[in-house]
């Protein structure tokens, strides 16, 4: 195990179970914990599946009791997993916890084209809070456009003054947001990159300034890059070095790893603009530095 980063933004590159027992009890105030699917994912090399599904639940209620420990007594958690194990994950975690909202991230096209089967356009998403009488929900931070109504300019009559319909209102549970595409500004080479809108959404919601921000799986580190964009600190664990590096750039908190100089990974479509500009070929070499073709 290894960490980086300061006081206010910390990284751990290591093993989550191991990582989150060295983290102290009741310290987080918010944790987003997107795990692996066990849907045989393949992270950098690593492919993401469990012998039995028993085995991978076995594994998930280890981390989960864990998060737990950590979490505030006022503290929030959102956890993510596959549709066929979310329900393990709710009848497990009701009992520990209070689940709030049931969040449906349903999204505008699957990976796969399904054809004799209706493919899957939405992932689950449970928020829960330690104590529903006390815990961090800052409604006017997250309001969205109320369509009706407002959208019509209608008087509301019921009021003792009739006043207009609220122009805007608190999200509901399925919640629209496109999924990381590889033209995207925000994409990193990551098979499951969660969107820095979604991100936003529940950090602004379940935190405050200064609060601190756990993500036990952070992937690409969206979770951390977005609490330290919104002035929150952050807590990143990861098991693969290659995405360890992605968080460490991101959040700008170090500009080599190990030696390696940290550059975000040029894409096809960046090098033939490069190209183009230049009216040059560009080959690139085993290393990622890229000659021209007419030099
Ligand atoms: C679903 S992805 C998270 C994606 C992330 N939310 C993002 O926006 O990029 C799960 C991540 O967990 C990491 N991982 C898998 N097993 C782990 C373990 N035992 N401890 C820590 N991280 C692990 C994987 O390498 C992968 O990057």
């Amino acid at each position: 195990m290894e960490v980086f980063g300061n006081k206010a933004h910390q990284i751990i590159l290591g093993d989550a179970v191991e990582a989150l027992t060295n983290i102290p009890d009741n310290s987080v105030d918010l944790i987003f914990a997107d795990p692996p699917y066990n849907i045989g994912k393949n992270f950098n090399g690593h492919k993401e599946k469990w012998d039995t599904e028993d085995k991978y639940l076995e594994w998930c209620c280890l981390w989960l009791d864990l998060c737990l420990r950590k979490l505030k007594p006022t503290g929030s958690f959102y956890v993510m997993t596959a549709t066929q194990f979310m329900p393990f994950f709710d009848i497990y975690l009701r009992k520990k916890l209070d689940i709030l909202s049931r969040i449906i991230w349903s999204y505008d096209s699957s990976g796969v084209q399904a054809k004799k089967y209706y493919g899957s356009m939405y992932e689950p998403i449970l928020f829960c809070v330690k104590d529903r009488n006390n815990y961090t929900f800052n409604t006017h931070d997250i309001l969205v456009e109320a369509k009706t109504g407002a959208k019509r300019k209608l008087i509301d009559y019921r009021k003792t003054v009739p006043t207009v319909y609220s122009s805007e209102k608190v999200p509901g549970n399925v919640w629209e947001f496109p999924r990381v595409r590889y033209r995207m500004d925000e994409y990193e080479n990551h098979p499951t990159q969660k969107p820095i809108a979604l991100l936003e959404r529940i950090i602004k919601a379940s935190s405050n300034l200064g609060d601190l921000v756990m993500d036990p799986f952070s992937g690409t580190f969206t979770t951390c890059y977005v609490a330290k964009e919104l002035g929150r600190n952050s807590l990143g664990i990861e098991l693969q070095d290659e995405y360890v590096k992605i968080g460490l750039r991101r959040m700008q908190l170090a500009s080599e790893f190990k030696g390696e100089k940290l550059k975000k990974e040029i894409r096809t479509f960046e090098t033939e603009k490069i190209s183009n500009s230049y009216n040059l070929t560009l080959f690139e070499e085993p290393n990622g530095t890229y000659l021209h073709g007419n030099d």
